[in-house]
């Protein structure tokens, strides 16, 4: 039996599956990949060193973490694939434990679908920077601290995990999976205002980019406050200060802030119908 399945190996299913072959905790021996179109997984799997399924009913069967990577649409149809499955390997007794990372699909949609209300579920919420190791991954679990943890050992090399109540994901869930865009396009119109100043493009993007990533760094560990590290950068009658100034003139903030509040709205209706 190995530790865990993979089912769809898409973006963010590959990149986990990358994450758990590269953790301490896990390796490509203790993966097993399945995707509707085989050669992906099975491309994907030579590429980790783990194995491809021929089926998702062959990787669920061989794995003790059952990780669901398919579009919310398609949930419904893979569990109703899977249930027999799930039924057979309740009755005997197995350890399985069905992890989704589907948005807006609740816990109690997986249970209802597969008929099984005893099944453990943990939710993920990951995004896109799990893929270079830095991703920010909720949690919310039905299972002890001990799968849980367990779970989190799998694929630590993806990034940091945080648990979180279910009523919270969405919201929570919004923010961390849409800043990366929010982020690009921020990295993007620095880059260019760089351009602008004379800097050539590649440098110019490089530069964006790793400022951006050096102030998450020193905002995470100094644990100050974001407002506390921005006047410590603006030098009375210094440049910085008129920059901050055009950005306030122009509603950064709270377009910022809008566009949370718009993305976290948009996420709610996607929901809505749904268990
Ligand atoms: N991308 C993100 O930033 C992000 C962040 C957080 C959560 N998520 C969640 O992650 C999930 C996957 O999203 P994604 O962006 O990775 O999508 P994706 O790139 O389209 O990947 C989905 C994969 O699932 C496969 N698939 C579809 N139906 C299947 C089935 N019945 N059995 C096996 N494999 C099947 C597809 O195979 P084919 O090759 O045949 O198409 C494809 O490889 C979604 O539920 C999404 O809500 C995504």
């Amino acid at each position: 039996m190995k530790k865990l399945a993979c089912i769809g190996t898409g973006n963010m299913g590959g990149a986990l599956a990358r994450a758990a072959c590269q953790s301490p905790a896990c390796g490509p021996d203790e993966v097993i990949l399945s995707n509707r179109t085989y050669e992906k997984a099975k491309r994907l799997a030579e590429e980790l060193g783990c194995r491809a399924a021929e089926s998702n009913l062959e990787a669920f069967r061989e794995a003790e973490y059952i990780l669901l990577g398919v579009k919310p649409q398609m949930m419904e149809g893979l569990l109703r694939e899977l249930a027999p499955a799930v039924k057979e390997s309740m009755e005997k007794g197995e350890r399985k434990v069905l992890v989704t990372m589907a948005a807006g699909l609740k816990i109690s949609f997986y249970r209802e679908v597969l008929g099984c209300e005893e099944i453990p579920v943990i939710r993920l919420m990951p995004n896109t920077p799990a893929a270079v190791g830095c991703g920010m991954t909720l949690v919310c679990t039905s299972c002890p601290d001990e799968d849980t943890s367990e779970l989190e050992g799998l694929l630590s090399a993806s990034g940091a995990f945080d648990r979180i109540p279910e009523e919270q994901m969405d919201a929570a869930g919004t923010l961390t999976g849409c800043t990366p865009a929010f982020a690009y396009m921020f990295m993007e119109a620095l880059a260019d205002g760089g351009v602008m100043a004379g800097i050539p493009r590649k440098k110019a993007q490089e530069y964006a980019a790793r400022a951006v990533m050096g102030a998450a760094a020193l905002l995470l560990e100094s644990g100050k406050h974001p407002g506390l590290l921005k006047d410590e950068v603006c030098s009375p009658g210094g440049s910085t200060i008129v920059g901050v100034y055009e950005l306030e003139k122009k509603g950064f903030r709270s377009a910022a802030m809008e566009a949370v509040l718009g993305a976290c709205e948009k996420n709610k209706k996607m929901g809505e119908g749904k268990k």
